[in-house]
C-alpha cells in the first residue's frame, strides 16, 4: 500500500510552524466531535498532535474520519495553525493541524483497556496484551531511559577504559547460589548446559588474559523466588578490574552512578558514599540493605534489661541473645489492632514478640510497665531518646533475629507514619562492606559463601580461616539505594592455594573442584593478576532511577512472578520428537512417563 509519508512527527509542531503544510503519522488516542467539528490525538513515540477536522469546508472527510475508531494507525495531512485554546500541558499544545486529508493506514479493534497513563490496570492483562501496555506513554518513558542507561554506562566505561566482551549463554553451572536453568544438549546425550547466573568465571578468566578492564551489559539467568525486584532472566552492568583494591571499583562505580543520575535527573549526587560496615548496618537498621533516606534507628538495650524483673527479657539478655528497639514516632495512640498487627509482622520475621510502651509526658504505658521500675523506665526512654506521644517498640530474640525483625519493623513504621510519603524523590546511596566470607547453613549442615567462591577473605582476617571460619570477613561489597542492593561484587581471591582452601571449608571435594572449576584453578596458575569487579542489577537502576515500583515495569517483556510469559506463554510443552532428539523423558507425577 503507498501511504502518505510523514514529514515530521507527533512530538516536534511549535508555534513557528504555523502555515507549514506537513504530514502526521500515529495510533487515534482520542477522536471527539464536538458539535460537528472533529479533533483527534494523534499519537506516536514522540508526543501528541491535536487534529482538526472541519466540516463545512469538508463534509466527507468529516463522515469519514468520524467512523475512525481509537487506536487506529492514520497518516494526516494538513496546515499547521494556532490553536484558539491553547493546551500548556502538551509541548505541541500551541498549534493544531487542519486536515485536508486522512488515510486509514490499518484499523484497531477496540483495545482491551485504554491506553494511557491514568487508567488503573491489572498486571495480568497489562502482560498479556504487553504490545498494548508499553504502547503507553509511562511505559515508553521508562525504556526511553533504559536506553538512555545503556548509553551512559557504554560511554563512561569506554571512557575509563574498560573493553566490552561477550561472555557465553550456553555454560556450565556457576555458583550464585540460585538454581540453574538447563539447556539440554542434542549432541551429547545426557549433557546439559546452564545458562549463566552470571559471567563471574569469564571475567575473571578475561583478566587473567591480560584485558585489564571489562565490561558487558548481559542477560544473568536464575532460577528462583520471585519477588518485586527478581526476575528470572535480568540484565546485569558487570565490570571486572585488574590490579585494583576494593576502593578502586566502589570509585569507579560512584562515578558512573554519578554520571548517570546527572544526566538523566540533572542531579549531583554527592561522593564519596557513606560506608557501612555489615555489621553496623544490621545493628543499626536491622538490614545489609538499609534505606537511608530516613534515620529511625534501632538502639541496642541488651546490657540494661540483664537484671530486670521481666523474665522474657531478663532470660534472653543474661543468655547471650539481643535486646532491641526502635521509637516509632507519634505512634503512642496506636490501638489494640495495631499493635497486634505490628506483632505479627516481627512474627513473620522469626521474632517470638513483640514489647511496646506508649510514651506519655511523665511515664510509660504497657502492659509489662509493671516489671521494670520508674528508673528502669526512664533509663528505656533516655536511651531510646523518644519524647511523648512516641511508642517505643522492643524485640529481644537472638542474634540476628531480633534485629531483622526489627529491621522489617523500621520498615513497616516509616510507611505507616508517611515518612516513607516525605522521602519519595529523593536518592540515598550507600556501601554495605566487611561482610563475612562466609555463613552456616543448618540444612546443609556446612559452611556457604555469603557472596560466591572466589570473594577474597579479608587479608586481617586470614588467621581466623583455621580457628573462626564465621568470624572471617571478606572483601566484598554491595551498594545500596533506598533499601534496594543494586549491585553486589568484590576483591577476587587470585592463588590457586588460597581458593583451593576456601573450597575445602565450603565443602567441595578437591574433585568435585576439579571438575567445575579445574579450568579457573588451572588459569589461576599462568599468570593471575590480583582483581576485582562488581555486578549492577541494571532492571533495579533502572527501577529506581524512573521511580517504578516494580522491575517489571522496566523490562520490555517481563516474567509473571510464577515465572510465565502471559503473552507467549512460555514455558510451554514441546513435540515428542524434540524431547525424543533431546534424549528428554518427561515423567508425570506418579512417576510413569508421559
Ligand atoms: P550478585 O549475585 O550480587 O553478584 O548480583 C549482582 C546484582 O544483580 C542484581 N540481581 C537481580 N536483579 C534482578 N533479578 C534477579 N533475580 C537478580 N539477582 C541479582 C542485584 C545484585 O546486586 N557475579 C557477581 C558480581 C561480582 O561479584 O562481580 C554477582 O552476580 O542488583
Ligand atoms: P508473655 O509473657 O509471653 O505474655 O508476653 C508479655 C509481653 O511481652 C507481650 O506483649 C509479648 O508480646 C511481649 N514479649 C514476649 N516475648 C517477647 C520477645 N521475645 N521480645 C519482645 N517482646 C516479647
Amino acid at each position: 500500500m503507498q501511504f502518505l509519508k510523514r514529514t515530521v512527527t507527533c512530538g516536534e509542531l511549535r508555534e513557528k510552524d504555523a502555515g507549514r503544510t506537513v504530514v502526521l503519522n500515529g495510533w487515534i488516542a482520542r477522536n471527539r466531535d464536538l458539535g460537528g467539528v472533529i479533533f483527534i490525538d494523534l499519537r506516536d513515540r514522540y508526543g501528541i498532535t491535536q487534529v482538526v477536522v472541519e466540516p463545512e469546508h469538508r463534509p466527507d472527510l468529516a463522515e469519514f474520519v468520524r467512523s475512525l475508531t481509537v487506536e487506529s494507525v492514520i497518516a494526516v495531512r494538513g496546515t499547521v495553525r494556532l490553536r484558539s485554546n491553547p493546551n500548556p500541558k502538551l509541548p505541541t499544545g500551541l498549534i493544531e493541524v487542519v486536515a485536508d486529508e486522512v488515510q486509514l493506514l490499518n484499523p484497531s479493534k477496540v483495545p482491551p483497556f485504554e491506553i494511557s497513563d491514568t487508567v488503573e490496570l491489572g498486571e495480568e492483562i497489562r502482560l498479556r496484551y504487553r504490545y498494548l501496555d508499553l504502547r503507553r506513554p509511562k511505559m515508553q518513558r521508562n525504556l526511553l531511559i533504559r536506553h538512555r542507561a545503556y548509553q551512559v554506562a557504554h560511554r563512561y566505561f569506554d571512557a575509563h577504559n574498560f573493553v566490552e566482551i561477550e561472555t557465553p549463554m550456553l555454560t556450565r553451572s556457576t555458583p550464585e547460589g540460585a538454581r540453574d536453568y538447563l539447556v539440554p544438549s542434542r549432541i551429547h546425550k545426557g549433557k546439559f548446559y546452564a545458562l549463566p547466573q552470571s559471567p563471574q568465571l569469564f571475567k575473571q578468566l578475561l583478566m587473567v588474559a591480560g584485558y585489564d578492564r571489562y565490561m558487558q551489559i548481559v542477560k544473568c539467568f536464575r532460577d528462583e523466588d520471585l519477588r518485586a525486584d527478581r526476575q528470572p532472566e535480568f540484565t546485569q552492568l558487570d565490570l571486572e578490574m585488574s590490579f585494583v583494591t576494593r576502593e578502586d571499583v566502589m570509585h569507579i562505580s560512584e562515578g558512573f552512578i554519578r554520571q548517570l543520575w546527572k544526566e538523566i535527573h540533572d542531579l549531583d549526587i554527592p561522593a564519596p558514599f557513606p560506608v557501612l560496615r555489615y555489621r553496623e548496618a544490621l545493628e543499626r537498621y536491622g538490614t545489609d540493605k538499609p534505606d537511608l533516606r530516613y534515620e529511625l534507628p534501632i538502639v541496642t538495650i541488651t546490657d540494661m534489661m540483664q537484671n530486670v524483673e521481666f523474665r522474657v527479657f531478663a532470660q534472653i539478655a543474661q543468655s547471650g541473645g539481643v535486646i532491641a528497639g526502635l521509637v516509632a514516632p507519634g505512634c503512642a495512640s496506636y490501638s489494640r489492632k495495631q499493635l497486634d498487627e505490628l506483632t505479627e509482622l516481627v512474627k513473620r520475621y522469626g521474632a517470638k514478640g513483640l514489647a511496646w510502651f506508649k510514651v506519655q509526658e511523665t511515664t510509660l504505658q504497657s502492659p509489662i510497665a509493671k516489671f521494670f521500675s520508674e528508673a528502669q523506665l526512664q533509663q528505656l526512654r533516655d536511651q531510646l531518646q523518644a519524647s511523648p506521644g512516641d511508642l517505643i517498640l522492643i524485640v529481644a530474640d537472638q542474634y540476628p533475629t531480633a534485629y531483622e525483625a526489627l529491621g522489617a519493623l523500621r520498615q513497616e513504621i516509616a510507611r505507616r507514619t508517611g515518612i516513607l510519603e516525605q522521602v519519595a524523590g529523593q536518592f540515598q546511596f550507600l556501601w554495605v562492606v566487611d561482610f563475612p566470607l562466609l555463613e552456616w547453613d543448618t540444612e546443609e549442615q556446612r559452611y556457604v559463601a555469603l557472596h560466591h567462591p572466589f570473594t577474597a577473605p579479608h587479608p586481617e582476617d586470614l588467621s581466623l580461616l583455621d580457628s573462626d571460619p564465621l568470624k572471617v570477613r571478606s572483601l566484598a561489597y554491595d551498594l545500596v539505594l533506598n533499601g534496594y542492593e543494586i549491585a553486589g561484587g568484590s576483591i577476587r581471591i587470585h592463588q590457586q592455594e588460597l581458593q583451593q582452601k576456601i573450597f575445602r571449608l565450603l565443602g567441595i571435594s578437591e574433585q568435585e573442584a576439579e571438575e567445575k572449576f579445574g579450568f579457573l584453578l588451572e588459569a589461576f596458575q599462568y599468570g593471575a593478576p590480583p582483581h576485582g569487579g562488581i555486578a549492577f542489577g541494571f532492571d533495579r537502576l533502572v527501577m529506581l532511577l524512573t521511580g517504578a515500583s516494580s522491575i517489571r515495569d522496566v523490562i520490555a517483556f517481563p516474567k509473571t512472578t510464577s515465572a510465565l510469559s502471559l503473552m507467549d506463554h512460555a514455558p510451554a510443552p514441546v513435540s515428542p520428537q524434540q524431547l525424543e532428539e533431546l534424549h528428554i523423558q518427561v515423567r508425570s507425577k506418579n512417576g510413569s512417563s508421559d
